[in-house]
């Protein structure tokens, strides 16, 4: 059954553990929900495993919505998160407006966007107009230039303790979820115990409400680079691969296609045409 907002509190507060995965298309939407997973984030993580940008800056809303209508075809049974794509919330007219299109044209349930204290107004007027919104602190890869790079955060004293605010801000502005990601675990235990809403850590302990990774990191289909915090349960990308050799060979040996996959003309019908 498709979870609904309050549901997400109630497993918090029941001790179970919530399971979000990203996806970017319709049959991974497809298999995560198979999978059972409780939430879908269309990641704007599409931008580097999927159209092979160097970081997730230059993804566009045409790209997020593109790929959040795909999911939601392939996925109508579960919640759906969009990210909202760098500067596409900049300023509370261009977040009502992209926010509600992620909705209203995309299907998805709830939006997803990046920061804490310097986005409180933002989160305020989205979630006033009455859409949904999931905080993202800790590493926010839209802005890692600013932070100094693909750091964890959060290990001296202020940086801590400005997260423990920045999730407190976030709260109290009316998100729903936090992602917490590449955080010490102590610190994300920290913000889990103190806030009401379910954190999902990525990279940040066992101790959050919940847990998020991206498809292609753990299905082995992204291997350019692989963070600590990724745990790889296939490798899918190396059997792709093989299977792929193989039709290679098989064409070249003239093993493909066999009778099977031929369509062919009775002896009596060739006779008459070519014989
Ligand atoms: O874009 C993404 O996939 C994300 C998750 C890693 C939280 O923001
Ligand atoms: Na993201």
């Amino acid at each position: 059954m498709k979870k609904m907002i309050p549901d997400f509190v109630k497993m918090k507060q029941a001790g179970e553990k919530i399971s979000m995965l990203t996806a970017y298309d319709y049959p991974s939407a497809q298999w995560v929900e198979e999978a059972g997973i409780d939430t879908i984030l269309v990641g704007d993580s599409l931008g580097m495993v999927v159209l092979g940008y160097d970081s997730t800056v230059p993804v566009t809303m045409e790209e997020i919505l593109h790929h959040t209508k795909a999911v939601r075809r392939g996925a109508t049974k579960t919640f759906v998160i969009a990210d909202m794509p760098f500067m596409s919330y900049a300023s509370i007219d261009l977040a009502l407006m992209n926010a509600g299109r992620l909705l209203k044209e995309g299907g998805a349930d709830a939006v997803k966007l990046e920061g804490g204290v310097n986005v409180v107004p933002i989160v305020l007027a989205l979630t006033r107009a009455g859409i949904p919104v999931v905080g993202h602190i800790g590493l926010t890869p839209q802005t890692a230039n600013q932070l100094g790079g693909f750091k964890v955060q959060g290990r001296d004293i202020d940086r801590a303790k400005q997260l423990v605010k920045d999730g407190q801000a976030l709260e109290q502005a009316g998100a729903f979820l936090l992602v917490l990601e590449a955080i010490p675990r102590q610190v994300a235990g920290q913000i889990s115990t103190d806030l009401t809403i379910p954190t999902i850590g990525i990279g940040a302990g066992l101790d959050c409400d919940g847990q998020v990774l991206v498809f292609h990191d753990i299905l082995g289909l992204f291997e350019r680079f692989k963070p600590k915090f990724v745990k790889q349960y296939a490798s899918l990308g190396k059997e792709a691969v093989l299977a792929l050799q193989d039709f290679h060979k098989e064409v070249k040996s003239s093993q493909f296609p066999a009778s099977e996959h031929t369509f062919a003309l009775s002896d009596e019908v060739v006779e008459k045409l070519y014989g």
